[in-house]
């Protein structure tokens, strides 16, 4: 029995393809490319830190909010592709990030979920500040009881005691939780954590090549009401 609907943040309830589209304005014919190498570096650092100081008490001591590590991906991103990066451009890109909009079935479905009594949260890498203003933009505040960021074990997801988060903020075991993430890895580490899964494969991509699928996978949001059927 499912008693808890946790959801990733970032690709999940909202939808960060809009930052392909500034950073193509800002950079013709560069747009999809600063996207790729600024997530997957931003994830990159992500696991960097975590792996590289698993069993810190209080979390990796090479600890940096997500907020930060965002900044240094994109301007990573830019060097790499060798683009002029400039304070104004960094700033809007980054603003973008800050007021990322939701998918558009997002709100209805959280709703959904609380009028049968569901409990909600979010659990993501996000520091707490960029969620807070992405729930309020996206008018979430009221449709989710936790907004639960890794910002206060100082590690990241697929670290276990990220995972873990969802134990300490809801009396639950991990079979009772609902994990929903559009991010692969992100599905899988938490299948391997011990919750069930909801994979939202928005984009149609192939699902890892390691690892057990997920229990459940669908193209939007609205896939929660499948999975807890
Ligand atoms: C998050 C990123 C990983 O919200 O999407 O945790």
């Amino acid at each position: 029995m499912i008693k808890v609907v946790v959801f990733d943040a970032y690709g999940t309830l909202f939808d960060v393809y809009s930052i392909g589209a500034l950073a193509d304005r800002l950079y013709p014919g560069h747009g999809a490319a600063i996207a790729t190498i600024w997530r997957d570096k931003q994830i990159e650092y992500t696991r960097l830190i975590a792996m590289s100081d698993p069993h810190g008490t209080g979390g990796s001591r090479f600890y940096q909010s997500f907020w930060n590590i965002t900044r240094a991906a994109l301007r990573y991103a830019l060097e790499r592709l060798a683009l002029p990066q400039s304070e104004a451009q960094e700033e809007a890109l980054m603003g973008q990030y800050a007021k990322l909009e939701a998918f558009p079935e997002n709100l209805d479905v959280l709703q959904r979920l609380k009028a049968q009594s569901f409990a909600t949260a979010i659990l993501s890498n996000g520091s707490e500040g960029m969620l807070d203003k992405a729930v309020q933009s996206a008018g979430m505040a009221d449709a989710l009881d936790k907004i639960i960021s890794v910002d206060s074990v100082r590690t990241f997801k697929t670290m276990p005691t990220s995972y873990g988060l969802v134990g300490k903020a809801f009396e639950v075991q991990p079979h009772e939780v609902l994990f929903v993430s559009s991010n692969a890895w992100d599905a899988l580490g938490a299948t391997w954590f011990g919750f069930k899964t909801l994979w939202v494969n928005r984009q149609n991509l192939p699902f890892e090549a390691i690892g057990p699928r997920p229990h459940f996978a669908g193209a939007d949001l609205n896939a929660v009401f499948a999975a807890l059927a």
